[in-house]
């Protein structure tokens, strides 16, 4: 078997799905559009109900568009059934047979597919290898640990060459340490292989670590797509800014444009940031300020706060301050040892225009 599998590029064109009939109808997904590059690892990401596993069920065939087509390099899929698509799905409970062991579980679709047993042999021992399950091979599945079982799923889907791997939460059983190595473990092999890969979380960590691209759903649309740079510095809509980490909303006033930087007055203070395409003059807007963007000090500026809640997590300080009626969050992830802000205390606070960001409100 050689390394570099043969990968697959998938377009979604206007995809929608709606469930049930008349008033209990329920649009999972809406209208969505999406290229994914070969060899690309695009996560989906959205809260609950958003319609990510729907949106992957429609991609590997269990589930059919109400309308809207699926292409993969550049041929239409609708009329192939999902057990002759060339993709292989990697679900949260892993999914394994019980009564057969490691080895079997993995040779299982080759077995299927009536290929000669010692290339079956080969393929299964090397994915085994890569998968570091070399040793667990005549063990059942009760006989692995969580891990085990999830890096068995793993290599019974990739010994199957797909053009196309579809992850649907396949951490969410481990535990926080395990589920981190194993994110290492998937983006490394993922980088490795080079295969298409379609991952879904709601799990905003597992999606920045993994992804080349991120995708933000809420209620069946997309919001934004972008890298995982893009999202988080650049957030095209506020739902995008409050469900990607942390975020500062403070309205102000659009004073003045300049191709896609902003004159906005801050708490009286006139500054220039960075803006969404559709700012405009004269309206009210959010300047998006991240946590770690806010400078605390002692000196006594323009913008005085009062410290409200101070939280020592160790490696890093949260706050809540409160400037003119507002709760501003505050991380200070460089705490100097003995120099945390007390609670009652007035401090000065300055903000980095670089990393905040104006969206329309
Ligand atoms: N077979 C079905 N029949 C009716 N409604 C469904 C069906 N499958 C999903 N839905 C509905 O479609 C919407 C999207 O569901 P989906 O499972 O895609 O969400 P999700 O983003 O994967 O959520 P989660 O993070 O909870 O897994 C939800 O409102 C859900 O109740
Ligand atoms: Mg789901």
């Amino acid at each position: 078997m050689s390394e570099q599998t043969e990968t697959g590029a998938l377009r979604l064109e206007n995809v929608t799905k709606i469930f049930g009939q008349g008033s209990s109808q329920v649009r999972a997904v809406d209208d969505v559009s999406l290229t994914i590059q070969s060899g690309e690892f695009v996560t989906l990401l959205g809260p609950s109900g958003c319609g990510k596993t729907t949106t992957l069920r429609l991609i590997a065939g269990f589930e059919f568009p109400t309308s809207g087509r699926l292409l993969l390099d550049e041929k239409d899929i609708a009329n192939v059934p999902p057990n002759l698509r060339p993709m292989a799905m990697v679900f949260q409970s892993y999914a394994l047979f019980p009564h057969l062991n490691v080895f079997e579980n993995v040779a299982y679709g080759l077995r299927l597919r009536k290929m000669p047993e010692a290339e079956i042999k080969e393929a299964v021992n090397i994915v085994l290898h890569m998968m570091n399950l070399v040793g667990l091979e005549r063990r059942n599945p009760n006989q692995l640990s969580g891990g085990q079982q999830q890096r068995v799923a793993l290599a019974r889907a990739m010994v199957m060459k797909p053009k196309l791997l579809l992850f649907d939460e396949p951490l969410s059983n481990l535990d926080a340490k395990l589920r981190t190595q194993m994110r290492m473990e998937i983006r490394r092999l993922q980088q490795r292989m080079g295969i298409t890969s379609v991952y879904v979380t709601h799990d905003q960590m597992e999606a920045m670590s993994l992804s080349d691209r991120v995708v933000v759903m809420n209620r069946g649309k997309i919001e934004q797509v972008g890298t995982p740079e893009e999202i988080y510095q650049r957030p095209a809509t506020m739902f995008v800014a409050d469900f990607i980490g942390r975020a500062n909303f403070v309205e102000t006033d659009v004073l003045a444009l300049d191709g896609r930087l902003a004159i906005v007055d801050v708490y009286g203070q006139k500054v220039q940031l960075a803006c969404s395409p559709e700012i405009r003059v004269g309206q009210k807007a959010y300047a998006m300020i991240r946590p770690e963007a806010i400078n605390l000090s002692s000196r006594t500026s323009n913008y005085m706060a009062e410290v409200k809640t101070a939280v020592y997590l160790g490696n890093s300080v949260e706050y809540e301050v409160e400037i003119e009626q507002n709760l501003l969050k505050v991380v200070d992830y460089d705490p100097t040892p003995g120099m945390m802000f007390r609670e009652g205390s007035f401090v000065s606070m300055t903000f980095d225009p670089e990393r905040s960001y104006l969206l329309p409100k």
